[in-house]
């Protein structure tokens, strides 16, 4: 018989479990929204059809990941699942000091309380909003430096989440290192669109960083995808397996934040990872404050055993392989019907362009904002606005347009299957054949930072 190439890329897994989800009917959805003060975030999820707003902690565990958490060890100090943890963080990052934390932005209060102060300048390709928080609430700014290509929707390039390392230089010549606490780059670039960034970047990164005697850092919550397109897009990666992509990847840092709801396939949980004892011993001493003794650092055992399998199942080339096209099976229906969106479509989400797709809605309007309103109205399907609600409060209370307004559909792990994905690009597409009629909102009701959360809007005329 003739050798089988499928074409279909299957999900590789085969579900055990199952969650109904709730069906609702526009008239209630208006009225959903409504209450909601026109914030997706207020939702009750059971309101939600099909809940794209973030694929953290939203993913569905292995039976594997399950066997754990049943035989894991609660004690309180030095428990087993806490060296389980340790050892499969060092086995995949290589750091020395593995810092427990509940969730990313738990690691990367204590990291930045610890280095930054003000004055001071962190240089990233592109920070998260709570990283860029936790830098600015430490009086430092947050400044961004991602390539050009990167900050151009439609422009196709392989890594558009490359730190510009010519404006990495100059920033460093400009500032003085003394005022840089650390240099980081984000894998893969949420903010900027779930773009990876190339094993050639962070190496060049890290050594104009250690040039000049700066720590270089890693926000490592996707490195799995990350290491994904390293191996399909950069020349001599082909052949080397994701996790030994991953290795050098952090070979290059000096540390790293991660949220392990991410690229470690649980429900909650991060760590901090560093090389420098003095550092670390710093860290810990204000983990012990916030997140708990540094061997449960705010996670359960059973938390700590959902990782410790978990990571090492965001790199299995099968998963990764169908992770990756799913996002892309999205984004080509989406691209050969006219929508625009984010090219080429990132790791974790495909990112609709509202500033394209709705040029008559002005951004302190707030158009990516409308567009995720308008798919939740149509067809019961959450996304997030990343742009001016998100990024447009200044912090001396100004407001300036964001760089982009975008709606990213980001997708839990495991979750949906592709019948979910086809009923989301109708959606997609009966908004979009429709999106002359979409108006802009106004704020009634912010918090001072961090304000996308808990903000109360409402629609503008019509
Ligand atoms: N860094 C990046 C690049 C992130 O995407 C996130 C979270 C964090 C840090 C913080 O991690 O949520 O565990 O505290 N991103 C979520 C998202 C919120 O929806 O993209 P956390």
């Amino acid at each position: 018989m003739n050798e089988f190439h499928p074409q279909t890329i299957i999900e590789p897994f085969r579900v055990r479990s199952v969650e109904p989800i709730r069906f609702t009917t526009r008239p209630e959805r208006e009225r959903l929204l409504a209450e909601a003060g026109y914030n997706p975030f207020l939702l009750a999820a059971e309101h939600v059809l099909i809940d794209l707003l973030t694929d953290i902690g939203t993913g569905a565990m292995s039976s594997r990941q399950w066997a754990g958490m049943i035989a894991s060890d609660e004690s309180y100090a030095g428990a087993q699942s806490f060296y389980r943890f340790e050892h499969a963080v060092r086995d995949i990052t290589g750091f020395k000091h593995v810092i427990p934390t509940h969730q990313g932005r738990a690691a990367e209060h204590i990291l930045f309380s610890t280095i930054a102060g003000p004055g001071d300048v962190v240089l990233n390709n592109t920070h998260f909003d709570t990283t860029r928080a936790h830098v600015e609430n430490r009086g430092a700014e947050a400044r961004d430096l991602v390539i050009p290509e990167g900050r151009q929707p439609r422009l196709i390039h392989p890594f558009k989440g490359n730190i510009d390392l010519d404006a990495l230089r100059r920033a460093i010549a400009e500032i003085g290192p003394a005022r840089i606490p650390a240099v980081m780059v984000t894998v893969t670039n949420n903010s900027g669109g779930g773009q990876p960034v190339s094993m050639a970047n962070i190496r060049a990164a890290s050594a104009i960083s250690h040039e000049h005697g700066l720590p270089f850092f890693i926000d490592a919550c996707r490195f799995a995808e990350n290491s994904w397109f390293i191996k399909t897009r950069e020349e001599g990666y082909a052949d080397v397996a994701p996790i030994d992509i991953a290795r050098e990847l952090f070979s290059y840092a000096d540390g790293c934040t991660m949220s392990a709801k991410k690229d470690g396939m649980a429900n909650i949980g991060g760590f901090l990872a560093v090389n420098d004892d003095a550092l670390a011993a710093r860290c810990r001493t204000l983990e012990i404050l916030t997140e708990g003794f540094p061997t449960y650092g705010g996670m359960a055992g059973y938390d700590l055993e959902a990782i410790a399998v978990g990571l090492y199942e965001a790199l299995d080339e099968g998963y990764l392989r169908y992770r990756i096209r799913s996002i892309a099976y999205l984004g080509d229906k989406l691209t050969a019907a006219g929508v625009p969106i984010v090219l080429p479509t990132g790791g974790h989400a495909v990112y609709l362009d509202a500033g394209a797709m709705l040029p008559h809605i002005p951004p302190l309007q707030y158009p990516a904002w409308s567009l995720a309103n308008a798919l939740y109205l149509v067809g019961g399907v959450r996304g997030v606005e990343i742009g001016s609600v998100m990024f447009g409060l200044q912090p001396d209370g100004t407001e300036r347009p964001a760089a982009n307004e975008l709606v990213r559909l980001a997708f839990p792990r495991r979750v949906y299957t592709q019948s979910h994905v086809d009923y989301l690009a109708e959606v997609i597409l009966a908004v979009h054949a429709d999106r002359a009629a979409l108006r802009g909102y106004r704020i009634v009701e912010q918090a001072p930072v961090l304000r996308h959360f808990t903000a109360r809007l409402a629609p503008l005329g019509g």
